[in-house]
Order: structure tokens, then C-alpha cells, then sequence
């Protein structure tokens, strides 16, 4: 009959839909053979960040940190520390006690910076920041006092000593004019003396370092840092020997990996997606940071957003309407994705998430979009894992051990607020990397703690000289 007709062309078409939606997305399932030629890959831009001659061409830049060792307890002291570059800016007051008790106390206030200051010129930049130390210091009733300062900058620097630190180039949603190719440390100085007030800044620090520090504060064997938030990165203790980029053989150092950038070179391009490309080419700082922008928070919804419009425009979703909410970058924050991605959330509750961003849904779009949600993060944590499956690896191989127990200290909001990028991140360096034992270790406040650590450390050392 007629309707059976119907129905059956109707059924057809769904089973159609269904394979073509499973056809996009089979695009982010990675075989294990993918994700150990990525862990092979991340290993040879190691080796070449590492390497003299290949530094200057290399891709993952393994800056040297200067900082030598972790923390032994005996460090202490008062220090201000401020947090710029990931989710929020913060200016921090962190109290160090050595001793038998050991006590770290801090206080600290978020400040906004606005977009058009992030992407405003350097001057107005460092001036605001200058403005929320001297606003953070009235807060505290602190206004006279000269403090060593540590300042986590987490962006790629060039660094010569522990207070000196060239921007490479800006990465996330940063975009200050007159920063890049400058000594960050030397454009905050001018900053405070426009001011007319005084600080000691002490030390330059990546997010990654700050939150192995502050895990190693804790738990000695801690020599590896991790960043999964806003951006991607990882830091290690390296042999000296081994970084040809600074003078000395004895003992090691902390390199800030910079592996956002991997792949930049066009080395992943056989795994990425032509939504991957799109958010690429629409991002502040297109070819750049490629890695990043498939595993962290910033960019995860961004590759979410695009697949769900090609799926609407294929008329499988929303009812083939692109709303201007669809079209609007940067909806899909990690807290949201994090929702949508719960499992005690029933796919009511996702239609109403969907609905507070603005996105009109019926309850089969709801379930897609969950899907598109999950496999997009799941690639990001398996992705994030190879990477760290090849830093351990490298380590365990410096030190000539079969087997090795360590710990990664590690801080972000995709770490902390995503409901399963954890799970599948431990669970694929287990995989790629069966012959070290990896301890994930969450090293809250990383950015301010371990900057004061740091700092800590920084004003031994200088004692002598001062
Ligand atoms: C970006 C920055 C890097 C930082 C990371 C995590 O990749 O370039 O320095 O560590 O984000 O915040």
C-alpha cells in the first residue's frame, strides 16, 4: 500500500542518516596503530627541539627553563605570584613555611581582562596588570611592602635565566600588539616603574612548570607538568646532556615542551579533519598550534560547533535551520561540554543545556549532539595521552630503566571539570606506554603555588649576590 510505502522510504531515510552521521564522526576514531604513530611522531619533534641543529626548524621547542631541580620543603618566604594565560587572571599572595610543618598559604583575586585589552597593544596590557597588583596589594593592606614577584606567563618564551623571557608568539585568545620578540619580564618592570611603585620580579614561569612544582612540593617523585585547560602543554625534568641548546652537561633541567605546537610542520596532517582545518583557518593565529586545537578546552567545542553545522546543513539536525547562535564562535565552552557529556544527565536536561546556549532542539538532535560531544573529547584525550605516552617513555629511556614509576602533576579545566577526558587520558598512556607506571596527580593552583616555589628557589640562589 501507499503508506507502507511511506513508511518504509521514511525508515530508509533515517538508516541513511544514521550511517552518514557515523561516516563524519568515524573520521575522529583513532586505531591504536594511529595513536602510536603519534606517540612516534611527538618523539622525533622531542628529538628535535632538543637537538642543536634541528632546534631553530623544529616545531615542539622544548624551551630550557632554567629551573634546575624540584622543590626540597626548604623553601619559604612571602611572594606575590600572577596567573596569566589561562581561564582566569589572578593576582596571588602565597605564604611559604619551611620547617617541620610545612604550610603554604594563599590568597588571591580574579581579575577580568577584558577582549579588547587581550588584544589591544602590549602598553595597555602590562598597565592593566600593573593596575590589578596595585588594586590586589590595597586589598591585602599591603600597599608598601616590596615583594619578590614570580609571573606565570603561559605562553611560549625564549628564555635566557630564570627573570627573562622572550614571547615567542602569542597562543590562545591573546593578541597584544608590540609583545612578541620582547622580555615579558622587562615590559611588566616598565609597567610597575609607570606606576611608580617597586617589586622584585624574580622569576618567569609556564603554567606547566608552576603545576610540577607544586606537585613535587607534594610528592617527590613528580618530574612531569601538564596543562589540560584553555591550551595543551607538558614539561619535564630533562638531562642536561641531552638539551644541545644550553651550554653544560651535569645534572638536569625543566623544559617547557610547547607541544601545542606539534604538528605544525603539517606532521598530523593525515589524522585531521576538514573540521579541524575550519577551526584552524578561522582561529586568531591560523597554521599555528595544531595539536593544541584538536585536545584543548578553547578549541574542543569550536570542532564541535563546526561539525554541527556541516550535519545541519545536511538537513540531519536542528531541522536544517543554522541559527545565528550556531554561527557564533565560541559558544561551546568546556563547562557546557562537560555537561552535555555527564552520564547522570538525562537528554532533557541536554535539550535545556542546548536551550540556554540559545539552540532549538528536538530529542533526536539532542542525542547526536551528545555523540558529536564525546567523540570530539575522546579524540582530544587519546590524542593528549600519546603525546604524554612519549615524554614518559623518554624519560624512562634517560634513565636506562625496563620499568618506571612516575608522577605527572597536572592542573586544567578540561582535566578537572570533563567527565571522562581523565579516564580515557590515563587509560591510552597505559596503552602506548606499558612500560612506565604514570601516577596522574592533580596539582591545584599550580600557576600561583608553584610560581611562588619557584620564586622561592630564585631568591636563594640570588642571595648571594644581592
Ligand atoms: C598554550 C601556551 C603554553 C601553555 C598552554 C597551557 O599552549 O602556549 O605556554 O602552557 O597553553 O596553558
Amino acid at each position: 500500500s501507499k503508506g507502507a510505502a511511506m513508511v518504509t522510504a521514511v525508515a530508509y531515510r533515517l538508516a541513511d542518516q544514521r550511517r552518514q552521521i557515523t561516516e563524519t564522526l568515524d573520521e575522529f576514531r583513532l586505531t591504536n596503530d594511529q595513536l602510536l604513530e603519534v606517540k612516534k611522531r611527538m618523539r622525533t619533534e622531542i628529538q628535535n627541539g632538543l637537538g642543536k641543529k634541528t632546534h631553530d626548524s623544529a616545531t615542539v621547542k622544548m624551551w630550557p627553563t632554567y629551573v634546575r631541580s624540584t622543590p626540597d620543603g626548604s623553601e619559604k618566604g612571602d611572594f606575590l605570584a600572577l596567573d596569566l594565560g589561562g581561564t582566569n587572571f589572578r593576582v596571588l599572595l602565597v605564604k611559604i613555611r619551611s620547617g617541620k610543618r610545612r604550610t603554604v598559604e594563599m590568597h588571591n583575586k580574579i581579575y577580568a581582562i577584558p577582549m579588547e585589552v587581550m588584544q589591544g597593544t602590549g602598553e595597555e596590557l602590562f598597565d592593566h596588570i600593573v593596575q590589578c597588583i596595585s588594586d590586589f596589594l590595597d586589598y591585602m593592606g599591603m600597599k608598601n611592602t616590596r615583594l619578590p614577584l614570580g609571573f606565570t606567563f603561559s605562553f611560549p618564551c625564549r628564555q635566557t635565566s630564570l627573570d627573562a623571557g622572550i614571547l615567542v608568539t602569542w597562543t590562545k585568545g591573546f593578541k597584544a600588539t608590540d609583545c612578541e620578540g620582547e622580555d615579558v619580564v622587562g615590559l611588566l618592570r616598565e609597567g610597575i616603574k609607570r606606576r611608580e611603585f617597586d617589586l622584585d620580579v624574580v622569576a618567569v614561569v609556564n603554567d606547566t612548570v608552576g603545576t610540577m612544582m607544586t606537585c613535587a612540593y607534594e610528592e617527590a617523585t613528580c618530574e612531569v607538568g601538564l596543562i589540560a585547560g584553555t591550551g595543551s602543554n607538558a614539561c619535564y625534568m630533562e638531562e642536561m646532556r641531552n638539551i644541545e641548546t644550553v651550554e653544560g652537561d651535569v645534572g638536569r633541567m625543566c623544559v617547557n615542551m610547547e607541544w601545542g605546537a606539534f604538528g605544525d610542520n603539517g606532521c598530523l596532517d593525515d589524522i585531521r579533519t576538514e573540521y579541524d582545518r575550519a577551526v584552524d583557518d578561522l582561529s586568531l593565529n591560523p597554521g599555528k598550534q595544531r595539536y593544541e586545537k584538536m585536545c584543548s578546552g578553547m578549541y574542543l567545542g569550536e570542532i564541535v560547533r563546526n561539525i554541527l553545522i556541516d550535519l545541519t546543513k545536511r538537513g540531519f539536525l536542528f531541522r536544517g535551520q543554522i541559527s545565528e547562535t550556531l554561527k557564533t564562535r565560541g559558544i561551546f565552552e568546556t563547562k557546557f561540554l562537560s555537561q552535555i557529556e555527564s552520564d547522570r544527565l538525562a537528554l532533557l536536561q541536554v535539550r535545556s543545556i542546548l536551550q540556554q546556549l540559545g539552540l532549538d532542539s528536538t530529542c533526536d538532535d539532542s542525542i547526536i549532539v551528545k555523540e558529536v560531544c564525546g567523540t570530539v573529547s575522546h579524540r582530544a584525550a587519546q590524542l593528549c595521552g600519546a603525546g604524554m605516552a612519549a615524554v614518559v617513555d623518554k624519560i624512562r629511556e634517560n634513565r636506562g630503566l625496563d620499568q618506571m614509576d612516575i608522577t605527572v602533576g597536572v592542573d586544567g579545566t578540561l582535566y578537572k571539570l570533563h567527565p571522562h577526558f581523565s579516564g580515557i587520558m590515563n587509560q591510552t598512556v597505559k596503552e602506548l606506554a606499558p612500560k612506565c607506571n604514570v601516577n596522574f596527580f592533580l596539582s591545584e593552583d599550580g600557576s600561583g603555588k608553584g610560581a611562588a616555589l619557584i620564586t622561592a628557589v630564585g631568591c636563594r640562589m640570588f642571595s648571594h649576590i644581592k
